[in-house]
């Protein structure tokens, strides 16, 4: 019975911890996206659907792909007159946040 009670707990402990580390993620967090919304929602829409046929959709779209794209334009890899400039003022936790935001938004 012993045995197997600790064989029990140690799966408990370890679904919470993986709880834990899935909490506590770097992944960006959609909540503090929405201070800094700022200017994208011109374009993009609060919702992510895009205002004029030149502004993609964001809604839904993965957020690594999101982040990549964003940190693509901040180091110049990919330009954009209007992406390069909304790009270079995002720090990290700033373009994880809104990547996040996007993914989730509906
Ligand atoms: C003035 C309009 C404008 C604003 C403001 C703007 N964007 Fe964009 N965004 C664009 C355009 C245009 C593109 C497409 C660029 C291209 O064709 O390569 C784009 C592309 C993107 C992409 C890449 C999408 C893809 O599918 O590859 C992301 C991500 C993005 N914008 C996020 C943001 C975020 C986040 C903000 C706010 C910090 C923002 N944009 C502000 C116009 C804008």
């Amino acid at each position: 019975m012993n045995r197997c009670f600790h064989f029990a707990l140690f799966w408990l402990l370890a679904g919470i911890s993986g709880l834990w580390a899935g909490s506590a993620h770097a992944a960006g967090d959609p909540a503090a996206a929405i201070a800094k919304l700022g200017a994208c929602v011109a374009c993009h829409g609060a919702d992510g659907i895009g205002k004029a046929p030149q502004y993609p959709n964001l809604q839904g779209q993965k957020a690594a792909y999101l982040e990549k794209q964003l940190k693509a334009f901040r180091s110049g890899e990919r330009q954009d007159p209007n992406m390069s400039i909304m790009a270079k003022p995002l720090s990290d936790a700033d373009i994880a946040d809104l990547a996040a935001y996007f993914e989730q938004v509906e």
